[in-house]
């Protein structure tokens, strides 16, 4: 590791503010090593105390120091900011990165995709996000952050947004790596096998060098990570046990998770943070349909616009496939889709192109065991939001613990959400949509039928789709 004279007229490797801030003794071919050593003996810091301030382990300096590490630009942008010497650390070990990138033939991935001009809210999740990424300079963990939540709920966008941000402040200089791991349902996710398989060639892995075996591939995916600044989404996971292998192993890299499954066990094995998406509230809701129908129309009735977000449940994919609705069809304007969309059947049927509501709800529900499926169909012909575990349990003919353990098991996949000890919370949109399945699976029940369940849960067992579900 070396530094070498910079070449006649490159800016690469100059070192700027040597001179006479520099120490004699740190005289011109040096290690980066060498140099660190001589600035911060010149400063009278020990390891100790440069640590400290540097956000970096001991042993991590005294490798670097000795030449026995090679070190990274965020590394070299700390030294120089505790040691106030300009860029002179973050040249050498940018030029040392470009150097070592060419030899390897590393390829820099860049696989974000887009993000939309649009994006509102989610203040909390991205500065959340920020300092998880800010704090990984003090640990040796990769930092982990899972955003989960509900059917497009706006997990992605909120990934891709902070993402892009990110790269646009400096950080993951060395590349993005973005992969669809296509849950939630187990069967049709992507095998981590064939994830590895491309993430290796996504960094130049040439097809001969990739090995046949998983475990080879997660190490050979680890050892060209190692040292870099990369940033890894993994986009819809399935299972905790999907994501494993396909983890960076040195912490200048991050991973942003996201998964409609709370991925249970996943805490148990990576030091991860999670973030729990909900809706978006009311006067963001809002936002997201004047910022894509336009002021004009919004400004004709703002009422309106509010009247369509509650009746999309203020989830953001059902509010983007409405207002693309009302923006491609000229005459559409808020007031007349919000009335259409009274019924149930029609706010399901919201779609646009290929994407269909009822259909990504669809595969949420396919993702269930039989018992918890059933559960969530049943609750989809109980009255309101809010759901009480007993109640349920005794309409179902449950046990306490059998009904907690679906439900709990629901609010696993995000099909409804934990209140306290006791409630849990149906989305209006998953609600009409259970309601929908219980009507084709179990039988049509009564127009009456849960305002009866709720005055009177025995006698209202008598309905054909109730029957059929506590049979
Ligand atoms: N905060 C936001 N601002 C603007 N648009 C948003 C926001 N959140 C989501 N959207 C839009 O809503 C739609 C659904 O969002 P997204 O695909 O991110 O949901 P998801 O939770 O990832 O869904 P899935 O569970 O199907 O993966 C997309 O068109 C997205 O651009
Ligand atoms: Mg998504």
């Amino acid at each position: 590791m070396v530094v070498r004279e910079p070449a006649q007229g490159s800016a690469s490797t100059q070192l700027p503010h040597q001179g006479a801030d520099c120490p004699a003794d740190a005289g011109a071919p040096a290690t980066f090593g060498q140099l660190l050593r001589a600035h911060r003996m010149q400063r009278g810091l020990s390891l100790a105390q440069f640590a400290g301030r540097v956000h970096f382990n001991r042993g991590h300096i005294s490798k670097v120091e000795t030449d026995k590490r090679t070190p990274s630009v965020s590394f070299a942008e700390a030294c120089d900011r505790v040691l106030n010497v300009g860029y002179t650390f973050t040249t050498i070990a940018s030029a040392l990165e470009a150097t070592t990138r060419q030899q390897q033939g590393w390829v820099q991935p860049a696989q974000l995709p887009a993000t939309k001009r649009n994006f509102v809210g989610r203040r909390d999740c991205l500065s959340r996000l920020n300092s998880r990424l800010q704090d990984h300079a003090q640990s040796l963990a990769v930092p982990v952050a899972v955003i989960n939540g509900p059917p497009g709920v706006g997990k992605t966008a909120l990934a891709v947004q902070w993402a892009h941000q990110a790269v646009s402040d400096g950080h993951f200089a060395d590349g993005q790596l973005f992969v669809n791991l296509e849950g939630p349902e187990l069967g049709t996710a992507a095998a981590p096998f064939d994830v590895l398989e491309d993430l290796l060639r996504a960094v130049g892995v040439p097809t001969e060098r990739i090995p046949e075996d998983l475990g080879q591939r997660a190490a050979t995916f680890r050892s060209y990570l190692h040292g870099r600044e990369i940033l890894l989404v993994l986009d819809n996971a399935a299972d905790a046990q999907q994501i494993y292998h396909l983890l960076p192993g040195s912490p200048g890299c991050a991973v942003v998770v996201t998964s409609r499954s709370r991925l249970p066990g996943l805490l148990s094995r990576v030091d991860a943070v999670t973030l729990p998406l909900t809706e978006l509230c009311r006067p963001e809701a809002a936002t997201l349909i004047r910022a894509m129908i336009g002021d004009v129309r919004a400004d004709a009735d703002p009422a309106a616009v509010t009247v369509l977000a509650e009746r999309c449940g203020h989830l953001p994919l059902a509010m983007v496939l409405a207002a693309e609705h009302i923006v491609s069809q000229q005459h559409r304007s808020a007031d007349t889709l919000a009335t259409e969309l009274k019924t149930e059947h029609a706010r399901l049927n919201l779609a646009e192109g290929d994407v269909v509501l009822r259909t990504t709800f669809d595969t949420s529900y396919k993702a269930l065991d039989e018992q918890s499926a059933r559960m969530f169909r049943l609750l989809g012909l109980l009255p309101g939001q809010l759901i009480d575990a007993a109640a349920t349990a005794s309409t179902a003919g449950f046990s306490q613990d059998e009904a907690l353990r679906l439900l709990d098991s629901l609010a696993s996949a995000h099909l409804i959400r934990r209140q306290d000890e006791r409630h849990y919370f149906m989305h209006d949109l998953l609600r009409a949509y259970a309601a929908d399945l219980a009507r084709q699976l179990d039988g049509e029940p009564e127009r009456a039928q849960p305002m009866r369940l709720a005055a009177d849960p025995v006698s209202a067992l008598d309905s054909p789709a109730l029957s059929s579900l506590i049979a």
